[in-house]
C-alpha cells in the first residue's frame, strides 16, 4: 500500500511537516551532524568526495556541481519555507531564472512577462532568451484580462509574475493568474523576492515555481549574491535538477551558508521591516514635499485587497514621488545619512535609490520606463525615529 506522497523535504524531516514558519526556518534542511553534533551545517569547501569503491557514494555526494551538503541544507530549507517539492540554490537570481527558462522552454516558445518586471529580468529575456528563440510579451500583472490576452495558445510556456513588482509595487492575483496560465497549458512562475516566503507562499496559491534573488530578504545582510528556485511538483523539480547540474550556475558552499544563516531570522526581520515601512508610509503620506506614496498597505493602492488576501503583511519596500520633479528626487537620494544610496534591497540597512537613473536606467525609453520623480526605499530595521528624521531632513533640503 502506498501512503500519501509528501514533498521531498517532508519525507526527510517528517517531524517538521506541521511546524510553524520560524521553526522550519531554523531547523529545516539540516539535522545536527551525526559525527560532531555541529548544530550549524559546516561549510563543505570541497569539490569532490571519496567513494567507497567505484560508485560507492556516501549520501549521494559525488561532485559539488551536482550536490554539496551545505547547498543541500539551504535547498531543503528553501523548499520547506515555500512549501514546495524541492529547492535549488544558484549563483544569482538571474542564474536561477535562466536555468528555469532552459528547463521549461525551447526555441519558438513564448513567455508573458510583467510590464514592470525587474530590469535585469527584462534584459535576460530581451537580449539573451530572445536570441535563443524564446519570445516575450509584456503585460500588466494587475490586469488578469491583459495577461490572458498576451498568452499565445500553444506557444506560451510560462506566465511570469512579480508581486509586488519592482519599483512600482503593483500587485498580481496569484490564484487568478495561476488559473489563467493553467487554462493555457502554461506554468505560473512567481518571483517572490520582494515578499519573501514569510509574507507570501505562491506555491500554496497555485503557482508552479517560485524564483528568488536570495541576495535580498532571504540573505538579508547585503553580504551575498544568490538565487533560488522552488518547484511545487516532482516533474518540474526533476527538470530543474537536471538543468541545474547541466548548466552549473550553482551557489558555492560559502554563499549557500550565508543565505541559510539569513533565512533563520527571516521572520523577525520581515516583521521589523514591515513595522518600519508602515511608519514611514504614514510619515510620507502627510509630507508636503511628497506627491504620491506607493505601498500595497495603503487602502487606496489598487492592489490593496488582493495583497491583503495573499500576503501576511505588505513588506518593506516603499516608493514615492516628490513634488519637485527629477532634480528633487535626485537630491533626496543624495542627502540622506542613515539611508544609504545604493542598488539592491532587502538588507538590514535602509537603502534609497532613484530607479530612473539607477536600477531601471536600462529600461528608459521602453514600456518599462519608470517616472523620473520616483524614489525607492528599501526600509531596513534601524531605529524608526532615526529613519524618519533622516528622510525629513533630505526632503526639506531638496
Ligand atoms: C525582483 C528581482 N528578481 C530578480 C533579481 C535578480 O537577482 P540577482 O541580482 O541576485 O541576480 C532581482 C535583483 O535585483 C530582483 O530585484
Amino acid at each position: 500500500m502506498t501512503g500519501p506522497r509528501y514533498p521531498r523535504w517532508v519525507t526527510d524531516q517528517e517531524h517538521l511537516s506541521k511546524a510553524g514558519f520560524e521553526t522550519r526556518a531554523i531547523h529545516a534542511g539540516y539535522e545536527p551532524d551525526p559525527t560532531t553534533g555541529a548544530v550549524i551545517p559546516p561549510i563543505y569547501a570541497t569539490s569532490t568526495y571519496k567513494q567507497d569503491g567505484v560508485g560507492g557514494l556516501r549520501g549521494g555526494y559525488e561532485y559539488s556541481r551536482s550536490a554539496n551538503p551545505t547547498r543541500a541544507a539551504l535547498e531543503g530549507n528553501l523548499a520547506a519555507l515555500e512549501e514546495g517539492e524541492r529547492g535549488f540554490a544558484f549563483a544569482s537570481g538571474l542564474a536561477a531564472e535562466d536555468t528555469l527558462v532552459r528547463a521549461t522552454c525551447r526555441p519558438g516558445d513564448h513567455v508573458v512577462l510583467p510590464d514592470d518586471a525587474y530590469g535585469g529580468t527584462y534584459r535576460l529575456f530581451d537580449k539573451v532568451e530572445q536570441a535563443w528563440g524564446v519570445e516575450h510579451t509584456p503585460a500588466p500583472v494587475s490586469d488578469v484580462d491583459a495577461v490572458r490576452a498576451a498568452i499565445r495558445p500553444g506557444q506560451t510556456k510560462l506566465v511570469w509574475l512579480e508581486t509586488p513588482t519592482n519599483p512600482l509595487l503593483n500587485i498580481g492575483d496569484i490564484e487568478a493568474l495561476a488559473a489563467v496560465a493553467h487554462d493555457a497549458g502554461a506554468l505560473l512562475v512567481v518571483d517572490n523576492t520582494f515578499a519573501s516566503p514569510y509574507l507570501q507562499q505562491p506555491l500554496t496559491l497555485g503557482a508552479d515555481v517560485v524564483v528568488h534573488s536570495t541576495t535580498k530578504y532571504a540573505g538579508g545582510h547585503s553580504d551575498v549574491v544568490g538565487g533560488a528556485l522552488v518547484a511545487r511538483e516532482l516533474e518540474l523539480a526533476d527538470k530543474i535538477a537536471f538543468h541545474q547540474n547541466a548548466i552549473g550556475a550553482v551557489a558555492g558552499p560559502f554563499d549557500a551558508w550565508l543565505v541559510l544563516r539569513g533565512l533563520k531570522t527571516l521572520g523577525v526581520r520581515m516583521d521589523r521591516h514591515c513595522d518600519n515601512a508602515e511608519r514611514i508610509v504614514e510619515f510620507l503620506v502627510g509630507h508636503d514635499a511628497v506627491s504620491h506614496v506607493i505601498y500595497p498597505g495603503l487602502s487606496e493602492h489598487p492592489g490593496h485587497a488582493i495583497a491583503g488576501r495573499q500576503m501576511k503583511r505588505y513588506g518593506g519596500m516603499v516608493s514615492f514621488r516628490v513634488t519637485g520633479g527629477e532634480p528633487h528626487a535626485l537630491s533626496v537620494c543624495e542627502r540622506t545619512d542613515v539611508f544609504t544610496l545604493g542598488e539592491s534591497l532587502g538588507g538590514v540597512e535602509s537603502l534609497i535609490e532613484h530607479p530612473g537613473r539607477m536600477t531601471h536606467a536600462r529600461v528608459a525609453g521602453t514600456d518599462l520606463e519608470v517616472p523620473a520623480d520616483l524614489v525607492r526605499l528599501s526600509v531596513g530595521i534601524e531605529t524608526i525615529d532615526d529613519l524618519l528624521a533622516d528622510l525629513d531632513r533630505a526632503l526639506h533640503t531638496g
